[in-house]
Order: C-alpha cells, then structure tokens, then sequence
C-alpha cells in the first residue's frame, strides 16, 4: 500500500480543512511502504495569482503540516514544483484523457460558478491531479468527499493509458471518510476560504475569538431549548469531541439552560485546548527556518527518486526513449 495526498496552499487552513483533510491524512502518516503529502502550488496557481499571497500560503502550508503533526521522519513532505516530472506526466496524460471525462468534473463547474476564471489550467486540474497520484504509484488516496471524482478520474486516465501504451500505472483507490462531517463556517454555509466564514487554524487568539464569538446563531434566550442539529456553534464544537461527549453536549443544548454566549465561550476553550500545543509548535518552527527549509528539500529529494523511474517507465511505454 503507497498513501498520497495533497492540499492547496489557496489560503490559511481553517477548521474544516483540518478536520475533513488534514486529520484523517495524519492517521496514514507512516502507514503502508511509502506515504507521500504534498503541498500542491502547482494547483494552487489556478486561484492565486498574486506572488506575494502563493509565497505566503505556501511557508504557512509547511509550518501548518508540521505544527499539526505530520512527521518528516515518517512521511514524504514536499512541494509539487519541486518535482518537475509533475508537470510532464500531466502533458503526457492530457493525451490520453477524453474532452468529455473533464466536462463531466464536478468541481470545475462548481469552481466556474464561483467566479472562478475559466483558465485551461482550472479544466485540465484534474489532469495534473493524475499525475500527482500516478507519479507515486499511489494506491491509497485519503481525500475529502468533493475530491473523490478527481480520483477517479485519476484512475480513469491510468486506464486509458494503460490500454495505449500497455500496463505502466497503478490504478488508485480513494479513501472516503463517510464519519467526516462537513464544517459549517461562521456563517452556516460550509466553511470555506471563499465564502470568507473561516475559523482558521492558527490565526492570533484574537481572530480566533472573533471568529468563534461572531458564528451566527437564531435568537433563542439562554433559558431556551436549542437545537445542537441546526446549531452552527454545536456543529463545530462536536468535531473536536468523542461521540460520547458530542452527545451529552447536545442534550445541554437540548434542555435550555445554555446560552449561546456561553456555547461559544465553550467551543472557544475546545478550541484552544485541542490547538494550543499545535500552535506552541508553530511558533518554534517559524523561529527554524533551516530545519524548514531541510523538510522540503530532503522531501522533494525522495518524491524525486520515485518520479524519475515512474517517469522512465512512461517514456519508454509511449517511445519517447
Ligand atoms: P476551501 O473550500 O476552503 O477552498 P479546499 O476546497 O481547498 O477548501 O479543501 C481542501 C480540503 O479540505 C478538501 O479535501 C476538503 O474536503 C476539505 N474541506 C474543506 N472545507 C471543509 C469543510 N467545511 N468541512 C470538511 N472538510 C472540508
Ligand atoms: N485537489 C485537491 C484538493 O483541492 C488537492 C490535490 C491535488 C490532491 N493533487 C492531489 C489530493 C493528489 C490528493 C492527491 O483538495
């Protein structure tokens, strides 16, 4: 088994990157014969097209991973930019991947929706998001339930190729938490950096409270009963709880007594309890920007390796060598 996944540095990490991507990837840490997590700046330009901003989200994607626990010694960390064959096997898979499998990409079109700019790199995303997988010889791909078509994609492509060119890649598989709910923001809605109703992961104790104390909430008093299902402040807090405290914490909920001031106030301490040693870490680790530095250079050495012979592999299947 060979684990992969990736994460775009578009903006700072909030709540519900950490819980629907980053937290499930970290328990692969170590797993199976290799396990690779990149940062995907590659993908990433697609939305941010501001030097400053990439330069930025990218040094905060790095000490964000490391800070929440992902462990250099026991997995592959490094930059998509940092491995070229990235962009090379995505040319020669764009080849071989139908017009219509990419139309049919949910994302794209969501993306579109948004505002996003229709670009030939936002359409062929999920090309280069095959050669992220296929690259590695990926088997596993732990990914949040939006990203499972792109997987699949991935998959699809490998076929098309392997049907041209003979068997050269590994078909992946993607690896959906069905138990990972979906944060809501501050807002409801999804939390999400373009919606602007983030909690983010390790923005100043201010922002946080600011974040958490400013989550909308119906009108209710504090003697009123509430209802945790609908409660955006209860939605996010049971994230960072066992089933059995989410559970006792909703029957408060249930039975008034609780104000929403006071939620908040709970789900700010949850927070910080759960945050606290993470952000400690952050703060010591943009203090060893050497060591920074040494991360990301060793990672994009072995992705490297591993690339280079998958990629030898596919010159000599489509006779370029
Ligand atoms: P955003 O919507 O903030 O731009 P991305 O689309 O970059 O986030 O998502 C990166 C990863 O984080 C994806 O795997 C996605 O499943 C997960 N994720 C993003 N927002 C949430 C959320 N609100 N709840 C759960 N998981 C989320
Ligand atoms: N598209 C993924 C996202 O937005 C990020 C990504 C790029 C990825 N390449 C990948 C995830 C390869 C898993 C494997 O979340």
């Amino acid at each position: 088994m060979r684990i992969l996944s990736g994460i775009q540095p578009s903006g700072q990490l909030h709540l519900g990157n950490y819980f629907g991507s980053m937290k499930p990837n970290l328990e692969y840490v170590g797993k199976g014969d290799m396990s690779l997590y990149m940062i995907v700046d590659f993908h990433a330009l697609t939305t941010v097209q501001n030097p400053d901003e990439l330069r930025t989200f990218r040094n905060d994607a790095i000490l964000d991973l490391l800070a929440c626990g992902f462990d250099p010694d026991k997995a592959t960390l490094f930059f998509q930019s940092h491995v070229p064959e990235h962009t090379e096997l995505s040319w020669i898979l764009s080849t071989v991947t139908p017009m219509g499998l990419l139309e049919r990409a949910v994302s794209y079109k969501d993306k579109v929706q948004k505002g996003i700019a229709a670009s030939v790199g936002l359409f062929t995303y999920p090309v280069l998001m095959a050669a992220d997988i296929l690259l590695y010889d990926a088997t596993l791909v732990p990914v949040g339930r939006d990203q499972k078509q792109h997987v699949e994609m991935a998959r699809d492509i490998a076929v098309k190729f392997n049907n041209a060119f003979g068997e050269s890649l590994i078909l992946p598989e993607p690896k959906i938490r069905d138990e990972v709910a979906v944060i809501p923001g501050t807002d409801g809605q999804k939390m999400s950096k373009s919606y602007g109703n983030t909690i983010p992961l390790f923005g100043s104790e201010k922002v946080i409270q600011k974040a958490i104390m400013g989550i909308v909430t119906d009108s209710k008093g504090v003697a009123e009963p509430k209802d945790p299902e609908t409660c955006a402040v209860f939605q996010i807090h049971r994230s960072f709880l066992s089933k059995e405290d989410a559970s006792a914490l909703a029957d408060t909920y249930r039975a008034g007594g609780l104000g929403y001031g006071d939620a908040k106030k709970l789900l700010f301490t949850a927070y910080m309890d759960a945050f606290g040693p993470m952000r400690a870490k952050r703060e010591e680790l943009m203090k060893k920007s050497d060591y920074v530095q040494e991360v990301v250079q060793d990672g994009a050495k072995k992705a490297g390796k591993v690339a280079k012979a998958t990629m030898e592999r596919v010159r000599k299947a489509v006779g370029l060598i």
